[in-house]
């Protein structure tokens, strides 16, 4: 590795969502970088976007370093690629994702959570949303109540950073290696797969239940690992709660928005609960969520690392280069949106003009896209219509800066107070 490629690795690990943003003045359809040793290949256009990802017949690709995610969740639809891929994608997930349960679970459950919190003390926003979708996750996927089982909280969230670290340099040796994040976390891949293989013997052996596993139990074929693994990853796929805090983040900015929001959530829903049926009424909720999912996209990048030469457009990439698409640097490239740092959830209005296909693309695109858009975007606009009917929220402290990690948190947390909302 030379100097040069040393430097930028590093300016790129500092800082992966600043050193996007340094991008933009080079004009070039891919942009070729070097970091460390390996060479990466952004690619910054919507059409070659859509040719990078909505490409069927994929290989040459394999997750390349993704594969690292084994040792959490091995065998997970995250780490495979081609048949195998896609056949988890059809049989194992789309049905899953297709299961709406779990919106009348967030929103008793977000409901309860709000009305635990006292009356303008702060929170740490972040962590008390990820508890909060996570549970509601949790009772959708086994019936079980994770409120009540801070253990297994813990380990779900010991994964969830194990998945910034393992793709890190490294990050299969230092899982293996006898250090106190490392076993723990390994004691955390242990207890949750007790818990699940618990809970599978319950359900092949007694009365069945009516939940995600039961389905995942019945799905012809499935492996134990397998079922292991689609509950676990589950928590690192769903990315509901950052989401959902960004969003609170840049509704107490903006007055004039919050309070249309407001509006809305008064005339449809009034004091009454939200339901799976008032998503498609809440049509100012959720022009603000994409509005969100484009200035702050919770992936913020993604990469397809390359097993054969591929030709795109004519630009030829070797094989062991990776192509990396990033939602964070085209949804504010400025060739595609005006004013592109601005919050402004009226580029999402019906009459409003569509950016080129795939300059938008939070949920990416293609066989290795997300799998559960249309649950996604249900399960925030309900999170938030449930906690916008009952508060308002403030900013406690600075405005927190974007961080790039496994999805884009707030450096140092979000540390909001709300209160009770007088209508
Ligand atoms: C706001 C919430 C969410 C966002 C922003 C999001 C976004 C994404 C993105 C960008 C990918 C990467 C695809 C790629 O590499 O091209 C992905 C993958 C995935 N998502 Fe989501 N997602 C969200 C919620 C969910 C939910 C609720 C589910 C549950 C069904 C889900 C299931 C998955 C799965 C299984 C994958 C792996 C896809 C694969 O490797 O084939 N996601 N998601």
């Amino acid at each position: 590795m030379n100097g040069r490629a040393a430097l930028e690795l590093v300016r790129f690990g500092a800082n992966p969502l600043a050193y996007l943003d340094g991008l933009h003045d080079d004009e070039r359809p891919i942009v070729p970088l070097m970091l460390g040793s390996q060479p990466v290949h952004l690619v910054t256009k919507p059409e070659h976007i859509a040719l990078a990802l909505e490409n069927d017949d994929w290989p040459p690709l394999s997750r390349g370093r993704l594969a690292a995610f084994r040792l959490w969740v091995p065998g997970s639809i995250v780490t495979t690629s081609g048949a195998e891929h896609h056949s988890q994608r059809d049989e194992i997930w789309k049905p899953l994702a297709a299961d709406t349960a779990i919106l009348d679970i967030l929103v008793e459950r977000t409901r309860r959570r709000a009305d635990s919190w006292a009356h303008g003390a702060p929170l740490e926003l972040f962590s008390e949303l990820q508890s909060l979708c996570w549970a509601a996750d949790w009772q959708a996927l086994c019936g079980g109540d994770l409120d009540a089982e801070p253990e297994l909280l813990a380990a779900l969230r010991l994964g969830y950073d194990a998945l910034v670290w393992l793709v890190l340099p490294f990050g299969e040796r230092r899982w293996r290696l006898p250090l106190p994040q490392s076993r723990r976390t390994r004691a955390a891949r242990d207890r949750l797969d007790a818990a699940v293989d618990r809970m599978v013997a319950e359900r092949r052996h007694g009365a069945a239940a009516d939940d995600l596993l039961t389905t995942l139990v019945r799905t012809p074929g499935i492996t134990d690992e397998q079922i292991r693994s689609t509950f676990k990853s589950w928590f690192g796929t769903s990315l509901v709660f950052a989401l959902v805090t960004w969003t609170l983040l840049l509704l107490a900015r903006d007055a004039d928005v919050e309070a249309r929001w407001h509006d809305e959530l008064d005339r449809v829903l009034g004091e009454r609960a939200a339901t799976a049926g008032d998503v498609d009424d809440l049509s100012y909720t959720t022009m603000v969520v994409h509005e969100v999912l484009r200035l702050v996209p919770p992936s913020w990048a993604l990469f397809r690392a390359l097993t054969g030469d591929y030709s795109l457009d004519g630009h030829v990439i070797p094989a062991g280069h990776v192509l990396a698409v990033s939602p964070w640097f085209t949804h504010r490239d400025p060739r595609y949106w005006s004013d592109a740092l601005r919050f402004d959830p009226e580029r999402f209005a019906p009459d409003a003009p569509s950016p080129p296909r795939l300059a938008y693309f939070p949920f990416s695109a293609g066989p290795y896209g997300c799998h559960g858009p249309k649950l996604a975007l249900a399960e925030a606009v309900l999170v938030l219509a449930t906690l916008g009917q009952r508060r308002s929220f403030r900013l406690v402290g600075p405005e927190p800066e974007p961080v790039a990690k496994w999805t884009v948190e707030p450096r140092g947390g979000a540390r909001m107070a709300s209160t009770a909302r007088r209508r």
